[in-house]
């Protein structure tokens, strides 16, 4: 039987309802997993649909983060999402075998747009979350991750982003700055961003850096709060 396949973002084969691995995503999944027990209240044992906080990931990839957070908290709906359509497969198949059935089926999208165009209100996101896409997509994603989150999460709901970035114009350690001079090479456009020009881009949309952690292989998770 002919099998659907696509290249994804990291050249791997996506195969219609097989699921990805990125091997990236299976190391980080489980620090990532801490910070957000720290940071997502949620006191129900399961989702009563229009009660439950909605916990929207943008650029979901593999959707192996999905996976593992959902069964830990399993009173929050877990909606992943993605531009790339060959990746959506490869989502869906982690959302159907989630034990705690608190994962909707992925949807479409390109967070440069409204996400008034995907069906979401504004003030109605309880948690936004995108880890790996700031500096692996053009600084226009970016902005559009920011206006969204300013105009859709809820007062004070908080938008979670994890990756690599530099600080007041400087990238630290030296693999960093590899790594942001290799991804300049695939395509000009990504690159590491600055947390300083961040905080900048995040007070025109109404939200606060709110806390900086360190995470592993010289990343951070930024917690950033709509005011
Ligand atoms: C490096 S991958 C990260 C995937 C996943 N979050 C992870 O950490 O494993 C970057 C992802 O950003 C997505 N992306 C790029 N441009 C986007 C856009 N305009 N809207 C939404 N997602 C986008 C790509 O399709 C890709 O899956």
């Amino acid at each position: 039987m002919a099998k659907d396949v696509a290249f994804n973002f990291s050249g791997q084969e996506s195969i219609k309802n097989e699921k990805l691995i990125y091997p990236a995503a299976t190391r980080n999944q489980e620090p990532i997993l801490q910070v957000l027990k720290r940071f997502l209240i949620c006191d129900v044992d399961s989702i009563e649909d229009e009660e439950s906080p909605l916990f929207l990931e943008i650029a979901s990839g593999s959707g192996q983060h999905v996976a593992h957070f959902a069964p830990h908290f399993p009173g929050v709906k877990f909606q992943p999402s993605e531009v790339d359509d060959s990746l959506l497969g490869s989502i869906t198949y982690y959302a159907e075998n989630c034990k705690t059935k608190n994962i909707l089926l992925p949807k479409q999208i390109d967070i440069c747009k409204k996400l008034s165009s995907y069906g979401f209100e504004e003030n109605s996101v309880d948690y936004m979350y995108s880890a790996n896409m700031i500096h692996i997509s053009p600084y226009a994603c970016t902005i559009g991750l920011f206006e969204n989150a300013g105009s859709f999460l809820k007062p004070d709901a908080l938008m979670i982003t994890y990756g690599p970035y530099s600080k007041d114009g400087v990238i630290t350690p030296e693999s960093n700055v590899q790594f942001d001079a290799s991804l300049k090479a695939r395509n000009p456009a990504w690159g590491l961003r600055d947390i300083t020009d961040l905080v900048k881009l995040a007070e025109q949309n109404n939200l606060t850096l709110m806390d900086t952690i360190e995470m592993p292989a010289n990343n951070k998770t930024l917690i950033w709060k709509k005011n």
